[in-house]
């Protein structure tokens, strides 16, 4: 019989992508969401779905208990970056205090495998060049800040509890993995760009005066798709070996300048609007790509879409967000 995982936050953008990954794989997946941002329509048939938030840890252990969880995948976080500049206590109690209740319920259960949901906002402003897993971890916000300390407490928590865990830095994730998982959210490029489109807004560019070649700031965008592979691998890692400690980026190791991203989706809308440069936000690294070498070394991982699929396949999940009245 295959073993049980526990999916914090599987109702939501990645955690459905996550979750239909692990079932497509034939992997039992039990999720815990409080639905505050996720929805359970993003949820396969069949897969149990407890509405409880993480901070809620006797529930936690409960659920743990019922479905015989090996392992859980940890996606359960706030992660507005403005948002957390105005609320960084509400931040630290939900990411770090979401993590640590979520630990102490692994403690009671005696659950000993975690995948981390962890951010390349940890990185904060990184040197030139590719970002790799030892490049100096210094967030600029508090969601970056939550994100690692959780690393921090899970390598801690791991060391007293004996824990085998896995911490993916996601870089920009973007796509869809079929036209109903789309991301709701409006709060990265491309989603921002989409909804400016079929408004028939200029999209805005922050600032064409940064140092990169076409002056737009580079990001390494990922699929979501590739991304829930990601953890499909990590997963597969921790059944195999034990005592596993680590972070691995998850980027395609290839940027692509916000200037590209609105042109690909221009072409690929067939909306034509020109952008408009409006001033760029000082705390803007111009360059932030991964260096995936390590994930695809050590857990053989490897991204399989370009930004035209990425785009392409967002656009066939839009759905413009509501209009605020
Ligand atoms: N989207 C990105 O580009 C990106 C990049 C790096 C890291 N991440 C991380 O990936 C994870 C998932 O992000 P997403 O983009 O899918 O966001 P999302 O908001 O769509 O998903 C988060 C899910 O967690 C649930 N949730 C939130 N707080 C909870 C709580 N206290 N208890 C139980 N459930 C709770 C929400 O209802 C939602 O279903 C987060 O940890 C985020 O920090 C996302």
């Amino acid at each position: 019989m295959t073993s049980t995982w526990l999916v914090t936050g599987g109702a939501g953008y990645i955690g459905a992508h996550v979750v239909q990954a692990m079932t497509r794989a034939g992997r039992r997946v039990v999720v815990v969401d409080d639905l505050s941002t996720g929805s359970p329509t993003r949820l396969p048939a069949g897969v149990p779905l407890e509405t409880c938030s993480v901070l809620d840890t006797a529930t936690l252990a409960a659920v743990m208990t019922r479905y015989d969880v090996t392992g859980v995948i940890h996606l359960a976080a706030k992660k507005a970056v403005g948002e957390s500049v105005d609320l960084p206590l509400y931040y630290y109690d939900q990411n770090v205090r979401g993590t640590a209740s979520l630990l102490e319920a692994m403690r009671a259960t005696g659950v000993r495998n975690l995948v981390f949901s962890s951010s390349a906002a940890v990185y904060g402003v990184p040197p030139a060049g590719l970002v790799t897993e030892s490049t100096p971890t210094l967030p600029i916000n508090p969601y970056g800040t939550t994100k690692l300390v959780c690393e921090w407490l899970i390598r801690d928590a791991a060391a007293a509890q004996g824990l085998s865990w896995l911490s993916l830095r996601y870089f920009n994730v973007c796509g869809a993995g079929s036209p109903l998982l789309g991301d709701p959210g409006t709060a990265n490029l491309l989603q921002l760009t989409l909804q400016a489109l079929t408004r028939d807004v200029r999209p805005k560019v922050f600032g064409d005066d940064h140092p990169t070649p076409d002056g737009t700031c580079i990001r390494d965008y990922i699929h979501v798709a590739d991304l829930a592979d990601a953890h499909l691998a990590a997963v597969e890692a921790l059944l195999d070996r034990d005592g596993l400690a680590d972070y691995y980026n998850v980027g395609t190791g290839e940027g692509a300048s916000v200037r590209d991203v609105v042109m690909a989706a221009q072409h690929i809308t067939g909306i034509h609007l020109p952008y408009e440069v409006v001033a760029g936000r000082a705390i803007d690294p111009p360059e932030v790509v991964a260096d995936p070498a390590r994930i695809m070394a050590e857990l053989g991982w490897k991204a399989q879409y370009g930004l035209h699929e990425m785009i392409e396949s967002a656009w066939a999940a839009y759905r413009p967000a509501p209009v605020a009245v």
